[in-house]
């Protein structure tokens, strides 16, 4: 079944991406154009992506705490320093 069919690109072409580390709408485009002519096709992309055809993509609630602990050891010489 097509996803977009201004590039002729399938499900399965657009899953196989994601399997080989294709995650967001804009790396889908870059690796098979899809989404980048009508764009009419960039929820069904997003759809199948939250779907789970991306196995890299980590839960929502193991990256916040990460970024936050980043943010954190990078304010921290600076409160030091002053
Ligand atoms: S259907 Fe995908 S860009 Fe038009």
């Amino acid at each position: 079944m097509f996803v977009c069919s201004c590039f002729g690109v399938t499900e399965a072409q657009v899953k196989k991406h994601a399997e080989a580390g294709a995650c967001t709408p804009r790396q889908i485009a870059s690796a098979c154009k899809a989404g980048t002519d009508c764009g009419s096709c960039v929820r069904r992309i997003q759809a199948l992506l939250g779907r789970g055809a991306c196995p890299s993509r980590e839960p929502a609630g193991r990256t916040v705490p990460a970024l936050a602990e980043t943010a954190l050891a990078e304010v921290a010489p600076l409160e030091e320093a002053a």
